[in-house]
């Protein structure tokens, strides 16, 4: 019997000692890459859209379903109305339109976007990102987290609500304490890509120093847009397919249009010069400094106040230093437009687009722009270019997720 005892207790410590002193990691996916579940209630309206209205457990997945947007001749116009959100300016916040509930499944887990349609496991987010991770030994919900979100909604600056990223915002602070507990009280690392990025940052900066000191142990953005893109700019002029190649983006430009997160992507001053024209018409050319008259001119006079009050605060400045230590993982060497030259004034025609490097979606010059203030005030700070990779490839590409890896160690 103590000889059981002292074997068990002696595997037992081995057990502990041989398990990897692993740090935590934490995911935050990009934009439009994780699952979001509707539901609909007796509110809901919308003719012809109404098919999951009233069953008892109605929750379905809204986003992202591949098969009801390219087989239902009714998918995109259904889910354009479902996906929206409606700025109130009496209660100064953004909801979602009448009668349809929404959630973010799989809080915690890498699980809502390693495949953001399931049914469709060809169709892969980070999966690949998550397979190199599980090789190396993490496992979803013991070293490695998600951190999924709504991303149709964002945060305001001080002063201004924001229900739903103020409850993102808690659940992360919760996850990352409770994450770092589990293993041994060593602190996380987050690693975020693109859009992920921008938010994961907001959230750093409003934790206290000593927060952040305490459960950061790296912050690893992929391919962060720390200037924001000029193809913000176009993607509410034109509308935004997701990368759906057969969504047409007009289709969906009225719902872009209703989402706070869709005026995050604007291309920032400091970045792109106010003297650097990045939309021309034949009457006029619009630089960073000009957003509020091209919203105007595009039809969207009720994007301006929602981007000034709740939106321009935070981006007016360079991003902040969040006094972690920082590994920026890029890509660089891709064409990505820069200039959209409409050869009249009709936003409706198709636009000449003068290129220069990025990511393909990511300016170069936005992908880089924290880079000084950043190693001048960090801890430690490192800028890693994959040449010849873009955006969505970054997280697919074996040199470049070698190069992610080699970071998360
Ligand atoms: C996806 O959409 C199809 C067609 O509308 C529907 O039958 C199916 O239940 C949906 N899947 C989920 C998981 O909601
Ligand atoms: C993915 O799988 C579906 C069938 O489920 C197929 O129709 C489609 O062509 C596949 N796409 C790719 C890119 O392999
Ligand atoms: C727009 O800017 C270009 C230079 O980049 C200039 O040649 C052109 O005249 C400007 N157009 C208008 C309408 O001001
Ligand atoms: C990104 O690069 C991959 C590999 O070269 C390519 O298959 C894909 O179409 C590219 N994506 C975009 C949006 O350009």
């Amino acid at each position: 019997m103590i000889l059981l005892t002292l074997v068990v207790a002696a595997a037992a410590l081995w057990w502990s000692s041989s398990r990897p002193r692993m740090h935590p990691v934490v995911l935050v996916p990009g934009y439009a890459s994780n699952e979001l579940d509707a539901r609909l209630t007796e509110l809901y309206r919308r003719p012809g859209c109404g098919a999951h209205k009233g069953k008892k457990s109605g929750w379905f997945r809204l986003f992202l379903n591949y098969t009801a947007l390219h087989d239902d001749p009714d998918g995109v116009r259904c889910f354009a109305d479902q996906m929206s959100t409606a700025y109130d300016a009496a209660s100064d916040d953004y909801h979602n339109v009448p009668g349809v509930e929404t959630r973010v499944p799989f809080f915690g887990s890498t699980r809502g976007f390693r495949h953001p349609d399931p049914d469709r496991r060809n169709f892969s987010y980070m999966d690949k990102l998550l397979e190199r991770l599980e090789a190396a030994g993490y496992r979803d919900g013991e070293t490695m987290f998600g951190a999924p979100y709504d991303f149709r909604y964002a945060v305001a600056p001080a002063g201004h609500p924001s229900r739903t990223g103020t409850a993102f915002f808690t659940s992360l602070n919760s996850l990352v304490e409770r994450e770092s507990q589990l293993n041994g009280d060593r602190p996380a690392i987050i690693v975020t890509h693109s859009y992920g990025g921008t938010l994961a940052h907001q959230f750093l900066i409003r934790q206290p120093l000593a927060w952040r000191r305490r459960f950061v142990r790296h912050f690893i953005p992929v391919a962060a847009p720390w200037g924001r893109l000029v193809l913000g700019m176009q993607a509410l002029i034109s509308g935004n397919n997701l990368a759906l190649p057969f969504v047409d983006p007009g289709a969906l430009r009225k719902e872009y249009r209703s989402l706070q997160s869709s005026l995050w992507p604007l291309p920032s001053a400091k970045v792109f010069g106010a003297g650097q024209q990045l939309v021309s018409t034949r009457r006029r050319n619009y630089s960073a400094s000009d957003v509020v008259d091209l919203l105007v001119d595009i039809g969207f006079g009720e994007g301006v106040e929602p981007y000034e009050s709740r939106v321009l605060p935070l981006f007016k400045e360079l991003p902040d230093c969040p006094r972690v230590p920082v590994t920026c993982i890029v890509g660089v060497g891709v064409a990505t437009p820069e200039r959209m030259v409409y050869p009249g004034d009709d936003f409706e025609a198709t636009p000449d687009v003068v290129v220069v490097d990025g990511d393909g979606l990511v300016n170069l010059a936005s992908l880089v722009a924290v880079e000084p203030e950043w190693r001048r005030r960090g801890p430690y700070f490192r800028m890693v270019k994959v040449a010849n990779v873009n955006h969505t490839d970054i997280l697919v590409n074996d040199r470049a997720l070698g190069i992610v890896m080699r970071e998360i160690r």
